[in-house]
């Protein structure tokens, strides 16, 4: 499928409309996400030949994407289950470990990326320090995740997650007859937009190159300096920086 440009109206209604069959058609939904962030990244740097991290990659349609590009992707990833889902083969050179405790060296990789894996670790702070640290000097770092108070920040359970965290899982799991995969206080927190915006200007040792909503047209870009209004209508707050 073609993509609509950049930064337009038409490109942000692909997305919300591709939403409706990630679980339908994951396959498709997730190769136009992952060819959207690599046309995204490629904004902001070079890709050819640079070695990029991805931290929490999940099944390789991200591995696709940014090799399509030319990058040397690397994936790594805390559940082994995750890389091989819809009966996808493991992406070659990926690593299992935390992003929390990255096992590379400081300074050791030009892009590293992160694509809606920050909400599911207990300690955002840590992984987003961690992601900065193994970055080269002059290389970027691009995280992006999906907040808490956004309509579908409690994935599975939303829009009950406005009600709670544990309150909407115990619901869903009533209705279900199991937990939800997403599960709050276990494999979901809380991570709210100004949580990461505070986290960002305590940061020394990186330039900020961009902090927009990453599925929004660019006249939207606004909506992150708005307090409150910023937690609903972000949706997915996009941070872009260049390690000093
Ligand atoms: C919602 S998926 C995102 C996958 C892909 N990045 C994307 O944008 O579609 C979240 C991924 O984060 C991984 N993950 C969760 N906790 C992690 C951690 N502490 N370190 C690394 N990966 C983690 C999960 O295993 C899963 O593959």
């Amino acid at each position: 499928m073609d993509l609509a440009p950049l930064g337009t109206f038409a490109r942000s209604r692909q997305l919300f409309g591709a939403f409706r069959y990630e679980q339908s058609d994951p396959a498709r939904f997730y190769t136009l996400l992952a060819s959207d962030s690599a046309r995204q990244v490629a904004h902001y740097t070079p890709l050819s030949g640079r070695t990029l991290l991805d931290v929490g990659g999940g099944p390789g349609y991200f591995a696709d994407a940014f090799r399509a590009r030319g990058a040397r992707y690397v994936g790594l990833d805390a559940d082994a289950g995750e890389l091989s889902l819809h009966g996808r083969d493991v992406a070659e050179g990926t690593v299992l470990g935390s992003g929390m405790a990255l096992p590379f060296l400081t300074g050791s990789v030009d892009i590293t990326y992160s694509s809606n894996v920050l909400e599911h670790v207990p300690e955002p702070e840590v992984m987003a320090d961690e992601m900065v640290r193994v970055t080269r000097p002059g290389g970027v770092v691009f995280l992006s995740y999906n907040n808490w108070f956004a309509p579908n920040g409690g994935h599975e359970t939303a829009p009950w997650h406005y009600l709670g965290g544990h309150r909407a899982a115990e619901r869903y799991t009533r209705k279900h007859g199991r937990r939800p995969k997403n599960d709050f206080g276990s494999s979901l927190y809380r991570t709210s937009v100004a949580q990461m915006l505070r986290w960002l200007e305590r940061q020394t040792d990186v330039d900020v190159v961009s902090v927009l909503p990453r599925y929004h047209p660019s006249w939207a870009r606004w909506i992150v300096r708005v307090p409150v209004a910023r937690e609903v209508g972000t949706w997915n707050l996009l941070l872009v920086m260049r390690k000093r």
